[in-house]
């Protein structure tokens, strides 16, 4: 039965069907039968350039004189009861394309929208040691500086991560796939008790 609670699934990958997808989709398999609905938002597909510093925004919240996607989905974001973002590592960090994204919602930051929201990170990179614990302690930072309230998989410290080079090497790595869905499990755990019962 359906919860009526979504999930904004971001994902942070210029490779729209990568192993960045990959591991989003088992986090989101847990959500579904949890009447839990999952929407995917692709920054391979939605172009959001940097911020500029203009600081617009600070004296009104959302307004960006910037014509991209950024406003889009940022506004889809803050809609959701909960987010999953997720990054393939770049240089020991997220993706330009994810770090524009994250820079740009200070337009939401005085508004305040996207506080207690709950929030799990994940992280892909072509190296066991490849920087997956940076990236998602980047995306751990961008989540708590927004006052969102950050989960945790069980066993992991700071997100789900995985090992995957070429595209849809992620789905053997089980260990990294059994995080994701760990992840999943706990943000329907915390969404649903957020909700109390009923
Ligand atoms: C510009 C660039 C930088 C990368 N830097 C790292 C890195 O620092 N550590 C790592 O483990 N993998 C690195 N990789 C590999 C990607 O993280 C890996 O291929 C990942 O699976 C890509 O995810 P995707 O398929 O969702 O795009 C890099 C790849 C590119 C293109």
């Amino acid at each position: 039965m359906g919860t009526g609670m979504k999930v904004v699934a971001v994902n942070g990958s210029p490779r729209k069907k990568g192993n960045t997808q990959d591991i989003l989709e088992a986090a989101a398999g847990e959500l579904g039968p949890q009447g839990i609905e999952v929407e995917f938002v692709s920054l391979a597909e939605n172009v959001v350039r940097p911020c500029t510093g203009c600081e617009r925004c600070y004296k009104k919240a959302w307004d960006c004189p910037i014509e991209d996607d950024g406003v889009a989905v940022l506004r889809k974001m803050a809609s959701a009861n909960g987010l999953l973002v997720a990054s393939p590592v770049y240089f020991g960090g997220v993706t330009a394309q994810l770090k524009a994204l994250i820079d740009r919602s200070v337009m939401a930051y005085t508004d305040t929208e996207f506080k207690d929201k709950v929030a799990g990170g994940l992280s892909v990179g072509g190296g066991k040691h490849g920087g997956q614990e940076l990236a998602v302690w980047q995306i751990a930072t961008f989540c708590v500086t927004h006052d969102m309230i950050y989960i945790n998989p069980e066993g992991g410290v700071g997100g789900a991560m995985a090992t995957g080079n070429d595209m849809g090497d992620v789905r053997s790595d089980s260990d990294g796939l059994e995080s994701a869905k760990r992840l999943g499990r706990r943000m329907a755990e915390v969404l649903k008790a957020r909700r109390g019962p009923g």
